[in-house]
């Protein structure tokens, strides 16, 4: 079946699709249907129409996902690939004779609602003989390539990056564990290829990125102090693969966050804070984690705020990041420095002549001033400024109530 699914036959079948049918989708497309699903992985490589592959039982057919992935980045929606039978159908059209097509479009204005849902019929049915799998099935086969251990490394990679690209949609997601596929991915973190522990990372951030339910799911299966040991790996990739899905997972999640400290994350977060040769990238992250604990922190009224944020150097190394010169962990900086002077907590003279604040935001209002003299930064320097603002007036707040308090 596979085989006989190669590219000839799918391009027949799009124009065959068009032929009869497309014209009539597209109308109806503006309806109710639009969620209408074909196996959208196996279009993905079709972005040039060089390489449409149709997807049915097999295993020589998985590789348009793998392909797909290799420009995927946590922060990229996947783009590329046709998330709807609409997005086939304008592939389509930008290969087919215009002309043509013209004609038909005229021709199906005059459908009535009931001829247009009889033609969606017929897609359904012809896709139905076509075999294209399910997104289920098609996490089923990873999961199932995953469980296999005999198969190569390369087929393993192959069936993360699929399950990287499936777990994006929210019900995929959900249905993830359902399908072992949780149980199967954490065990890969055991694996001793840090590339097969990065993806596997990744897709347990994705599969849990404001998802509760995945989130409690990872936390159940005991993941969490498996991910927290990843960050502190020598490879780079995998220590913010790691860092990027403890985020996920503990984020405005309260069973997490505890377990989180419980495992003395807050630890973990201060060295990476005060190592200046981490990578900035890990930084970023790194500060943006606490920024959200603290946020977290601040929003609910229940908890006890964590005493580790009004310890002396975790402070510090917090306000001491402001000397980077990566203006987007400054910003993330700043953002984490507002959230913890609002936690009645911690000290504004700890601040003060601790971690010497003062100085800090001086020193970065010199450095902005230079910015904004330059035309490329100009406008970023000016959000940038005007946070820090915010900083300084909510620190100086902060230290007149503490004056004001006798001692
Ligand atoms: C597709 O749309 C219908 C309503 O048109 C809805 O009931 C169904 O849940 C949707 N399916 C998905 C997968 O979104
Ligand atoms: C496991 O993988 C090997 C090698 O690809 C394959 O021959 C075998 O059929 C697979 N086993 C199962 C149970 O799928
Ligand atoms: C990973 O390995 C550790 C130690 O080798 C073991 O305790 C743990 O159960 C393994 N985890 C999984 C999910 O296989």
């Amino acid at each position: 079946m596979a085989k006989a699914l190669g590219k000839p036959l799918t391009f027949f079948f799009l124009i065959l699709l068009w032929e009869t049918t497309a014209a009539a989708a597209i109308v109806a497309s503006d309806g109710d249907n639009k969620n209408f699903s074909v196996g959208r992985l196996f279009w993905a490589t079709a972005k040039d129409g060089s390489d449409l592959l149709v997807k049915a039982e097999g295993e020589d057919s998985t590789s348009a996902a793998a392909a797909a992935t290799a420009s995927a980045d946590e922060h990229d929606e996947f783009e590329g690939g046709f998330s709807s039978l609409d997005g086939m159908l304008q592939w389509a059209i930008g290969h087919s004779d215009p002309r043509k097509l013209k004609e038909k479009a005229h021709d199906v204005q005059r459908l009535s609602a009931n001829e247009l849902e009889k033609r969606q019929l017929e897609i359904k049915e012809l896709m139905e003989k076509l075999k294209m799998p399910s997104d289920p099935e098609l996490m089923q086969i990873a999961i199932a390539d995953l469980s296999n251990s005999s198969i190569s490394l390369a087929d393993r990679h192959r069936a993360l990056h699929e399950l990287l690209i499936l777990v994006e949609p929210i019900d995929n997601a959900n249905d993830l564990n359902k399908l072992g596929g949780l149980v199967a991915v954490i065990r890969e973190l055991n694996n001793s290829e840090p590339e097969i522990r990065t993806t596997s990372a990744w897709i347990l951030g994705k599969a849990s990125q404001n998802n509760p339910v995945v989130q409690k799911q990872i936390l159940e299966l005991g993941a969490l102090s498996k991910l927290m040991k990843m960050v502190k790996s020598s490879f780079t990739e995998e220590a913010i693969k790691a860092l990027y899905a403890v985020s996920a997972v503990i984020r405005n999640n309260f069973d997490g966050q505890e377990l989180f400290y419980a495992e003395a994350g807050h630890v973990m977060l201060q060295e990476i804070m005060s190592n200046s040769r981490t990578d900035v990238r890990l930084r970023r992250k790194c500060i943006f984690l606490v920024a959200d604990l603290v946020e977290c922190q601040l929003q609910s009224t229940k908890k006890a705020e964590v005493p580790f944020f009004s310890n002396h150097l975790f402070l510090k190394s917090v306000v001491d990041l402001t000397a980077s010169t990566d203006l987007d962990l400054q910003e993330k900086t700043l953002m984490a420095i507002r959230s913890l002077l609002q936690l009645t907590t911690t000290e504004a003279l700890v601040f003060k002549n601790f971690c010497d604040l003062g100085g800090a935001l001086e020193r970065m209002r010199k450095q902005l001033e230079e910015l904004m003299a330059e035309e490329f930064q100009r406008e970023y320097a000016r959000d940038l400024e005007s946070l820090r603002r915010e900083v300084e007036f909510i620190f100086h707040r902060k230290l007149e109530k503490a004056t004001l308090v006798p001692t």
